[in-house]
């Protein structure tokens, strides 16, 4: 298939969190014609050690707010494509304290489209599977691009918000765009707050993994950089105006995973405490691919869990550096929310 789209300079919001980040040694590594300009506001989950190791002349960084319009119309300018990956994007943060998610993932965006709108340049908006609510465990289904929307917390409201203001601007304002949602990712560089790494990094300071009610949600688990060759994939041939679901069929229960991370690490696989559970917590993410994988011809190239969970747990044992700063402030966080 021939490339539609060939990207020279982009703006990559959100280019210092844990998917961004991964996007861009991603874009560097395999894609040399095309420079990167990260815009990206450091908040407690962005850290631009992330971005270490990136030659000077490959990438720009800007530290600054996707709400600010006065930046926006300094920066985007010159650019030919926004990638959009900048949100709040903690559920249990987004229970406690959902206003930052408003402002972020809903005004956030509106600014964005604005500032494509102004300047007529390429759009791709990064969203979740999380906006089509959950799915019974044994229902056979698997969510599509035609799933309707059903978001449960105010984390995937915001971002079944922010979907339907690019479908709105796409169709209204004839904007460039194109979506994609995810189901969950893993690999390196993500917050200790997130499932996967708060368990290995609890084993790696001596504490019992945490797991919330009895385990059995399942998640449908996707390696970060299996995520950025499909963003690619869509940024550069996709059809404009059309949305398109990147999983790797990686479906797993909670409990199954945190007892393979256990087995990695040389503990016993009952050596876990059982949490409060989240409020209105989702029972099952699964995704159904085949349209970006038969239309544009992606395909996941990280398919062993186990090697792939190996890796990251070896990359958490190797960069205590990375995620010490951080740990102790995610567990006292945890603490007072009785998980
Ligand atoms: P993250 O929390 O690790 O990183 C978010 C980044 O955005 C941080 O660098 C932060 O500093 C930056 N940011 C936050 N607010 C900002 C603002 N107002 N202006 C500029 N920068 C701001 O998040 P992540 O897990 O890497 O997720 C990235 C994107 O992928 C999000 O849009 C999320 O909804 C989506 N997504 C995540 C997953 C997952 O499994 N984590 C799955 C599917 C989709
Ligand atoms: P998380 O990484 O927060 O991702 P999401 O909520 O976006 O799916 O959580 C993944 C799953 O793991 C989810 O079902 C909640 C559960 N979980 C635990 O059991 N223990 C924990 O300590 C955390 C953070 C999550």
């Amino acid at each position: 298939m021939t490339e539609t789209f060939v990207p020279k300079n982009i703006i990559v919001t959100g280019g210092a969190g844990f998917i961004g980040s991964n996007f861009v040694h991603y874009v560097v590594d395999n894609h040399p014609g095309t420079h990167v300009t990260v815009l990206d506001a450091l908040t407690y989950a962005g850290n631009l050690d992330n971005l270490k190791g990136i030659p000077e002349d490959r990438m720009d960084f800007v530290h600054g707010n996707i709400c600010d319009a006065e930046l926006l119309d300094r920066i985007v300018p010159g650019h030919d494509a926004i990638v959009h990956y900048a949100a709040e994007s903690h559920n249990d943060n987004s229970i406690a304290n959902p206003e930052p998610f408003v402002r972020t993932n809903v005004v956030g965006t509106f600014r964005l489209l604005e500032a494509v709108r102004k300047y007529d340049i390429r759009y791709h908006h990064i969203s979740t599977d999380e906006v089509y609510g959950d799915l019974a465990l044994d229902d056979p289904h698997r969510f599509t691009e035609e799933t309707p929307y059903r978001p449960s917390s105010p984390y995937s409201s915001t971002k079944a918000s922010s979907d339907m203001l690019v479908r709105a601007w796409t169709r209204t304002y004839g904007i460039r765009a194109t979506i994609s949602n995810c189901s969950n990712n893993y690999g390196p560089y993500q917050h200790v707050e997130k499932f996967i790494p708060r368990q290995i990094t609890n084993i790696l300071t001596g504490v019992r993994p945490k797991l919330y009610g009895a385990g059995l949600n399942v998640r449908d688990w996707i390696h970060t950089e299996d995520h950025s060759s499909a963003v690619w994939t869509i940024l550069t041939k996709g059809r404009i105006g059309e949305t398109y679901l990147i999983g790797a069929d990686g479906e797993k229960n909670n409990i199954d995973v945190l007892r393979i991370i256990l087995r990695l690490m040389g503990e016993p696989e009952d050596a876990f405490d059982h949490v409060k559970d989240r409020p209105g917590h989702d029972r099952r993410y699964a995704i159904d691919s085949t349209k970006l994988q038969t239309e544009l011809g992606w395909k996941p190239t990280h398919t062993d869990f186990e090697s792939g969970l190996k890796a990251t747990i070896d990359w958490y044992a190797a960069h205590p550096e990375w995620w010490e700063k951080t740990k102790a402030a995610t567990e006292e966080r945890y603490r007072r929310q009785g998980q």
